[in-house]
């Protein structure tokens, strides 16, 4: 059974071929197309908020021609307490697939282990597979010639993540960028370092010592071909958002910091974001803030990614 929980559950090989599938599924995009989800129904469990992800998961799976049933956790028994395992069981008797988006990345890897059906990971405290891959792939229908091999165009390309170093989306791209042989330098303050988590996934996976940790945000940047950050108040550290933006705003992507990456360096930002804090208005407007293209491609990836799972059963 194949799952999709982490960026290295694709080799590279079938990495490149779910690019591959993703521009064709962009660019067929509005005529009659594949429908390898035909007859099949997969339940989202959300247990946080979403725009982009739900919307582009039940999109995704209508147009592959699946039902998506969407299931907020507090309103299913699993909110309540029944176990993981029993709710894994039980599902796979109704269903065909999972999207989950949770907190504890455990979850996701018991769903997987306990249930008979393919589950994806819609984003965990840990790891925001699908982001990524859909980040990878609208920069490397930028670099790629045209007709030539999208997961290529990436090697050797330095991103640098600026701010909350320690979030999902940073320890993501960190193995991410190990999976697609890019370079990835991180900036952000004391007691924010990428964390034991990801170095001992790294270490699992053979690609240990891939990154570079500083605190300053311009050795970071220089020579990046991309300039990336997140929110800095992540969903479920509310509690801490008075400190975080004091430790974080020399981490701001404003113009300076910007300029101070290649001269045609893009600018990237997983969305939602806050403009006045982990960056500014004028940054992302800029025409080489390609902010609402990432966006977009969830949903050609993520279908690329929902019929490579359905293939591989
Ligand atoms: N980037 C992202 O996952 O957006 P949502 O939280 O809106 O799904």
């Amino acid at each position: 059974m194949k799952h999709f929980l982490q960026e290295t559950d694709f080799t590279p090989s079938e990495a490149a071929a779910v690019f591959l599938r993703a521009q064709e599924f962009k660019q067929g995009r509005g005529r009659p197309g594949p429908q390898p989800l035909a007859g099949q129904t997969w339940a989202m469990i959300f247990s946080k908020s979403s725009t982009r992800t739900r919307v582009s998961f039940e999109v995704g799976i209508h147009e592959l021609g699946g039902n998506p049933l969407f299931l907020n956790k507090g309103d299913i028994q699993l909110g309540r307490g029944e176990s993981v395992e029993d709710t894994a069981k039980v599902l796979s008797r109704f269903v065909h697939g999972l999207v989950v988006r949770t907190h504890a990345h455990s979850e996701v890897e018991r769903l997987a282990a306990a249930g008979g059906i393919p589950v994806i990971n819609a984003l965990t405290d840990f790891l925001h597979p699908c982001q990524i891959y859909a980040d990878a792939f609208t920069l490397a229908e930028r670099w790629a010639a045209p007709g030539a091999d999208l997961f290529a165009s990436l090697r050797g390309r330095k991103l640098a993540f600026l701010g909350d170093t320690a979030c999902n989306v940073a320890s993501s791209w960190i193995l991410g960028a190990a999976r697609f042989g890019m370079k990835i330098a991180l900036a952000g303050p004391e007691g924010f370092a990428p964390g034991a988590e990801i170095d001992a996934l790294l270490a699992r996976e053979g690609l240990a010592g891939g990154y570079r940790f500083t605190h300053d945000p311009f050795e970071a940047v220089r020579d990046a071909d991309v300039v990336y950050t997140d929110v800095w108040v992540s969903m479920g550290k509310e509690e801490e958002a008075k400190a975080r933006l004091a430790q974080m705003t020399p981490y701001a992507v404003t113009a300076k910091l910007f300029a101070a990456a290649k001269s045609d360096a893009y600018f990237m930002h997983c969305l939602p974001a806050y403009p006045g804090k982990e960056v500014t208005q004028e940054v992302l407007d800029n025409p080489r803030s390609i902010i609402f293209d990432q966006a977009e491609n969830r949903l050609h990836v993520q279908k690329a990614i929902l019929a490579a799972l359905v293939a591989g059963r």
